[in-house]
């Protein structure tokens, strides 16, 4: 973990209400992990506001990006951001995505912008496979020509129907996992709670691996204010775990909904 001033290189929309901001950052940037965050100081915001996290979607040596919402507190600020600002990141943070399992069929399943966070994940990963992005309508399905591009079939679901299957992401994975080998798939799930808990509770069931990116309010993002916590199963009972610094990765059966 390392605090940084990074430069802003780009920032424009790129989809609906959703945003990119690219960041040199050559200090934070080779240390990305998939599936972990950085904490961002919005810049003219009061200081004494706290950091904001944010999911990374591309990293290397030179720099990050992040793709956001643009909704809630902060978004004006976020908005007067422009190229050459410079901003003050902690990264990268919290544990990341386990390797894949060679040895396992992997599946991508996203809610929202969730799919963003899964994108350096896809663009590290050997294999490829399966990717199922669900949205409200279709302005909410982002980076399908992205990953289809690194050789995912991308199957989407939208609530009004406007994209692929109507519907929650479920009435897409659901008639499709039927028809796997159950047990050789390993799922890689981020998105709203609700989805998290839909696919780890079909993981258990069915006793295949999904790694879940839990979504929970962070305020430090550094395991030391306890906002985040949320009960993981032990051998006998249950304790609390970080969501930023214990995960925000978390395998199905640790979870204690
Ligand atoms: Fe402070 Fe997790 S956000 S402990």
């Amino acid at each position: 973990m390392k605090q940084e001033k990074a430069t802003v290189v780009e920032h424009h929309n790129f989809q609906g209400e959703y945003r990119i901001l690219r960041l040199a950052a050559p200090v934070v940037g080779p240390l990305v992990k998939p599936g972990q965050f950085l904490e961002l100081q919005v810049p003219r915001l009061d200081e004494r506001i706290l950091r904001r996290p944010f999911s990374i979607y591309q990293a290397d040596a030179e720099g990050v990006a992040v793709l956001y919402k643009a909704v809630g507190r902060g978004t004006e600020a976020m908005a007067a951001i422009q190229p050459g600002d410079e901003v003050d990141i902690i990264g990268s943070l919290g544990n990341g995505y386990p390797e894949a399992d060679a040895n396992k069929t992997p599946v991508l399943v996203a809610g929202g912008y969730g799919n963003a966070a899964l994108y350096i994940l896809a663009q590290r990963m050997e294999k490829t496979g399966i990717a199922f992005f669900g949205g409200r309508s279709e302005i909410d399905i982002l980076l399908v020509k992205e990953f289809e591009a690194l050789g995912w079939e991308v199957r989407p679901t939208t609530d009004d129907g406007t994209l692929g299957t109507k519907g929650l992401v479920t009435a897409a994975f659901d008639p499709w996992m039927k028809e796997q080998e159950i047990e050789t798939l390993e799922l890689f799930v981020c998105g709203p709670n609700p989805m998290l808990k839909a696919m780890g509770d079909r993981a258990i069931a069915n006793k295949f691996t999904a790694w879940l990116s839990l979504d929970r309010n962070m305020a430090c993002g550094v395991g030391a204010c306890l906002t985040c916590v949320i009960k993981r199963k032990t051998g006998e009972g249950w304790e609390w775990a970080r969501c930023c610094k214990d995960g925000p990765i978390f395998e199905s059966r640790e979870i204690l909904w």
